[in-house]
C-alpha cells in the first residue's frame, strides 16, 4: 500500500460476472469521526479497508479514543475518555476528512486545534463555510501556524446559510451543532447520501436531526450521545466506478450491494450513451450490446447530480463512445490534472479554460506508464488501462489505496488481467508482460 509499487494492467478484456460494492469510504470517514461525540462504544459495520479509514483510527487513538477494526468490516470507536483536542499537521497531513475532527472536537470538548488539512490536489480547497458555521454557534476561530483554533464557552444553535454546497461543511457544522444548546439550521444544505448516513448514525446515537437529504436541516441539541451499532451505506462512487468500468469494456457485470437510487444521474448517463442497465432493489447490471456507445454531454453538481468524483471514470468511457462529447466540471477548480496522462494514452481530450473538457471520441487507447494523481483520477486510469490495447503500469498508488476496497481483487474476479508489483522489481523479472 504505498507509491513503491505499481498496478500492471493487460487490456482488452470484457469485464463479466458479479461484484460485491464495499461500504462507502465517504460516509465511513465522517462517521469515524462523529463517533468522537459519542460517550459510549459504537460499533461500526461496513466499513471499507482503506488507508483514509486506517489513518483516521491512528488520529482517534492520538486523541485518547480507542479505536480499531474487530472484523473484516467492523469498527469499534470508544472516545468516552477522549480528552485531547490537538490534531497535529503530521497526523493530519494525508487524509482531507480530518477537518472533521472540528465540529466533533468542537462539539464535544468545546475547543479543537486542527492543522489545515491535506487530501487530494485539486484546486483550492477552502474552509470558509466550515467556519462560518462554527461561529455562528458561538465560537471563536483563528488560524495561525498552519493550525485552525476554535474554542468556544458555549455552543447556541444558530441558522447558517451555506453560501456554497458544501459537503464537508454541512457534516463539520451537523457535528458541531449535535450537542449544542437549542436550534441549528442548515440552510442550502449539502443533499449527498453520506450526509445523510452521518445524520442516520448520529441520530441512532440519541441525536435529534431532521431533514437530511433535503436543501435544510435542523439539528436540535440534545445533552449526550449514547454507544450503539450503526451500518455505513454502499459506496456510491466504488460502485459508479465499476459500473462505468463494466460499460467501458463492453462487459457484463452484476454489481450488487448497492442503493440504486444513489446511482440516478449515472445510471441516466449511461442509458443515454446506449448502455444496458437493469436495475434490482439492490443492485445494478450493465451490459453492452450495441455495436458502439453514443457521445454525451455531462456536467456534474451536488447530488443528485451527476458526481464529481465519478468525473474522470466518466470521461474516461466518453473516449471510446462515437462523437465529441463535452464534460463540464461545477465542483472543483483543477480536477482535469489526469487528461495528461488520458492523452499518452491515446485519448484526444481539450482543457478549455478550468472547467470544460472537449472529449473527442473513438480513440483507440493503447497501453503506457501513466500516474494516478489524485484517487478518482486514479480509478480512471484503471478504466483506461482496461480498455487500451497492451500493457498500462499505474504508478502513485497511494491514492487509489485512499479509497477504494481490494480493488485488483476485484476486478481480477471479473476476468481482469491485472497485478501489483514493485516498482523496482528483482533483476530477471520482466515488468510489463505475463500480468
Ligand atoms: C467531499 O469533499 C468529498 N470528500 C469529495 O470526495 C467530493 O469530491 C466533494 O465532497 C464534492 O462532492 C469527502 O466526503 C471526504 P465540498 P468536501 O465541501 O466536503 C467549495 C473523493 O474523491 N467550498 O462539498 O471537501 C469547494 O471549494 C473526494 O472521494 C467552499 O468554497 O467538498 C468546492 O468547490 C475528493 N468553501 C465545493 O465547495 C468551503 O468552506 C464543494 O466542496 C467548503 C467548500
Amino acid at each position: 500500500m504505498n507509491n513503491e509499487e505499481k498496478m500492471v494492467i493487460l487490456g482488452g478484456v470484457k469485464l463479466h460476472g458479479e461484484v460485491k460494492i464495499s461500504g462507502a469510504k465517504n460516509s465511513a470517514v465522517a462517521i469515524l469521526v462523529a463517533s468522537i461525540l459519542v460517550k459510549g462504544k459504537c460499533v461500526i459495520e461496513n466499513v471499507p479497508h482503506v488507508s483514509d479509514i486506517l489513518d483516521l483510527i491512528d488520529i482517534i487513538n492520538g486523541l485518547g479514543g480507542v479505536a480499531e477494526f474487530v472484523g473484516e468490516d467492523t469498527v469499534e470507536v470508544d472516545c468516552s475518555d477522549l480528552t485531547d483536542y490537538v490534531a497535529s499537521y503530521d497526523s493530519v497531513r494525508k487524509i482531507r476528512a480530518s477537518s472533521y475532527l472540528m465540529g466533533a472536537l468542537l462539539g464535544r470538548l468545546k475547543k479543537a486545534s486542527v492543522a489545515l488539512p491535506g487530501g487530494c490536489d485539486f484546486g483550492v480547497r477552502p474552509i470558509d463555510q466550515h467556519i462560518k458555521g462554527f461561529e455562528a454557534l458561538g465560537a471563536k476561530v483563528d488560524i495561525e501556524y498552519g493550525m485552525v483554533n476554535i474554542t468556544a464557552d458555549e455552543l447556541v444553535g444558530d441558522t447558517v446559510y451555506l453560501d456554497v454546497v458544501s459537503v464537508g461543511a454541512t457534516i463539520n457544522i451537523m457535528l458541531a451543532a449535535a450537542l449544542a444548546d437549542g436550534i441549528t439550521v442548515i440552510d442550502s444544505a449539502a443533499k449527498e447520501p453520506h450526509v445523510v448516513d452521518v445524520a442516520n448514525f448520529l441520530n441512532s446515537m440519541g441525536a435529534n436531526i431532521k431533514g437530511a437529504g433535503t436543501d435544510v436541516i435542523k439539528i436540535r441539541g440534545v445533552k449526550e450521545l449514547h454507544g450503539g451499532t450503526f451500518s455505513v451505506i454502499p459506496d456510491q462512487i466504488e460502485a459508479g466506478t465499476f459500473m462505468i468500468a463494466a460499460s467501458a469494456t463492453r462487459g457484463d457485470v452484476m454489481v450488487t450491494n448497492i442503493i440504486p437510487k444513489h446511482m440516478e444521474s449515472l445510471s441516466a448517463k449511461l442509458e443515454e450513451m446506449g448502455v444496458g442497465v437493469e436495475e434490482y432493489d439492490e443492485a445494478i447490471r450493465i451490459y453492452v450490446d450495441k455495436p458502439e456507445l453514443k457521445r454525451a454531454n455531462v456536467k456534474t453538481q451536488p447530488y443528485p447530480g451527476f458526481p464529481t468524483d465519478l468525473q474522470p471514470q466518466m470521461l474516461t468511457l466518453l473516449t471510446v463512445a462515437k462523437g465529441t462529447s463535452i464534460m463540464k466540471e461545477n465542483v472543483w477548480d483543477n480536477r482535469f490534472k489526469y487528461i495528461d496522462e488520458l492523452n499518452r494514452m491515446g485519448a484526444n481530450v481539450n482543457v478549455e479554460g478550468k472547467d470544460v473538457a472537449v472529449v473527442e471520441g473513438g480513440s483507440r487507447l493503447t497501453g503506457a506508464p501513466v500516474c494516478a494523481t489524485d484517487l478518482r483520477a486514479g480509478a480512471a486510469m484503471v478504466i483506461a488501462a482496461l480498455i487500451a490495447d497492451g500493457v498500462t503500469e499505474i504508478y502513485n498508488l497511494q491514492y487509489i489505496d485512499r479509497g477504494y476496497e481490494n480493488l485488483e481483487e476485484k476486478l481480477r474476479a471479473l476476468g481482469a488481467q491485472i497485478t501489483r508489483r514493485n516498482v523496482n522489481p528483482m533483476p530477471g523479472v520482466l515488468s510489463a508482460v505475463n500480468v
